[in-house]
């Protein structure tokens, strides 16, 4: 069944602990993700990137092929379909209208009256919707692989939670999308004043390469929903990698695209004990 985050952030922020979000890129990846899911009866949130829409072939067709797995595979945990970093007030609009139960508005690259602005317009559009809606303020995602970490302005973030209905947050604490150079200089203390005064389920972007340590550390101080892509493209890729060095001559794709799914099954469910979302569905 698809659902909106609401509940299943509040209850994690409110227990402590983390709802893996996992972006998907094809129907394969949202198999495993689901049934990887299912087995550790962990709560998930599928999050889509507009270039991953595009891939997929648009917002219906990811829509359509959610559901359909949904129902074909008989999945009975909470699923989220979440548009990750829309850029724009149309492009969430667009996910909203084709049946997305969650949207994140990426307004990290405005000013923050704009931020706000585009903000509250889709809010009030998702929130006739049944439909949750994140927001980014820090610029996370401007530079893939910033020379310096970038940290979120604690004022500027506690206005914009004051001046906007968002149910989440994303700060930018030195986490980078994609993977670290050197060792990730992730501003806890930032995140845990952040934390206590927006009191509202906070969203950790880039934590594929953050050890163990780094993401309890994260949780503990408010996180409640995780983000994670490159961890499982490198997995299914060096799964596939080395299938396709020791099988030469096959050219069967569902052979090849099929020997990444358990290098992605695996991975996930390190990441959903790691995040404490297994065994969270009653
Ligand atoms: P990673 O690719 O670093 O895991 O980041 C994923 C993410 O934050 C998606 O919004």
């Amino acid at each position: 069944m698809l659902c909106n985050s609401d509940d299943l952030l509040l209850k994690a922020y409110k227990e402590g602990y983390a709802i893996p979000a996992y972006n998907i890129n094809n129907l394969e990846w949202t198999k495993y993700i689901l049934k990887a899911c299912v087995e550790d009866n962990s709560p998930v949130i599928l999050a889509v990137t507009e270039s991953a829409i595009k891939y997929f072939g648009g917002y219906h067709t990811v829509v359509n092929t959610v559901k359909s797995l949904v129902q074909d595979m008989n999945v009975k945990i909470p699923v989220v379909l979440h548009l990750d970093h829309g850029s724009s007030y149309e492009s969430c609009i667009k996910a909203i209208d084709a049946g997305f139960t969650s949207v994140m508005f990426d307004g990290s690259n405005l000013s923050l009256d704009e931020n706000v602005d585009i903000t509250n317009k889709i809010i009030e559009y998702a929130k006739a919707h049944d439909v949750s809606v994140e927001a980014e303020i820090g610029n996370l995602g401007a530079d893939e692989n910033p020379s310096e970490p970038v940290y979120s302005d604690f004022d500027e973030v506690t206005e914009f939670v004051s001046r906007t209905d968002i149910d989440s947050l994303a700060p930018s604490i030195g986490n980078v999308h994609g993977i670290y150079k050197g060792e990730p200089k992730l501003n806890f203390e930032l995140l845990g004043s952040i934390c206590k005064a927006v009191k509202i389920p906070l969203v950790l972007h880039g934590a594929s390469g953050l050890d163990e340590n780094k993401i309890k550390t994260a949780i503990f101080c408010g996180v409640s929903k995780i983000n994670i892509n490159t961890d499982l493209q490198y997995a299914w890729a060096s799964a596939v990698r080395i299938y396709l060095n020791q099988n030469k001559d096959v050219y069967d794709p569902r052979k090849i695209i099929g020997s990444g799914e358990k290098a992605i099954i695996n991975t996930i469910k390190q990441k959903n004990i790691l995040f404490g979302s297994n065994n969270k569905v009653y």
